[in-house]
């Protein structure tokens, strides 16, 4: 056993799943954004967090808008994942781009995606601050299937390329 960096052990922490986190804007216009740093955290009531940095577009439009959907991805969104997670919304309007299929949440404005695995609407519960990222917890209103699709994980880091599979 060697002593590592905290960077280093992290993304040796793998596999890790992967969600799309999509909010709106005050003109209801969805960007979002990717969070392997996700997790189920209560069923009563139904909670879901993710750790978000405080750098980040989708930060901004929950703290305004106090909804978000989940979205969990499979093979079909990897190209789409891979532009959430590497563009910024100000700058990029990524459902556009991307070509995204969305279909209409029923108790928030935020999108669902259409093809992912699973989709969860939720509303702000609770922001936590942690570090250099924000913890966003969300309360889940409703929840959608696709059942006969799988779910995409993130395998590892090889260099700057992400290697993905699906379960
Ligand atoms: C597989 C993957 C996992 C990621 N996980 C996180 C995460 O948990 N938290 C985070 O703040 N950023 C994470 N990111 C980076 C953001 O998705 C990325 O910075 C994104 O461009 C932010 O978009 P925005 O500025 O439009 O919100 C991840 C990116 C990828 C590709």
């Amino acid at each position: 056993m060697k002593k590592v960096s905290v960077e280093k052990a992290f993304d040796k922490f793998k596999p890790e799943s992967c969600v799309f986190v999509i909010s709106i804007d005050k003109q209801s216009k969805p960007s979002g954004m990717i969070a392997g740093w996700n997790m189920k955290c209560s069923i009563r009531p139904p909670l879901f967090a993710v750790s978000l940095s405080k750098k980040c577009y989708t930060r901004r439009l929950i703290e305004q808008s106090k909804e978000f959907v989940i979205a969990v991805p499979n093979k079909k969104l990897e190209k789409s994942l891979l532009l959430f997670g590497s563009t910024h919304g100000n700058k990029v309007d990524k459902f556009t781009k991307s070509e995204i299929k969305t279909t209409k949440a029923k108790f928030v404005k935020s999108p669902l995606i259409k093809d992912a695995t699973l989709n969860f609407e939720c509303e702000l519960f609770r922001k936590i601050a942690s570090g250099d990222h924000i913890i966003f917890v969300g309360k889940i209103l409703s929840t959608y299937v696709n059942e006969d699709q799988k779910i995409l994980l993130n395998m590892k880091n090889d260099g700057n390329k992400r290697i993905f599979k699906e379960f």
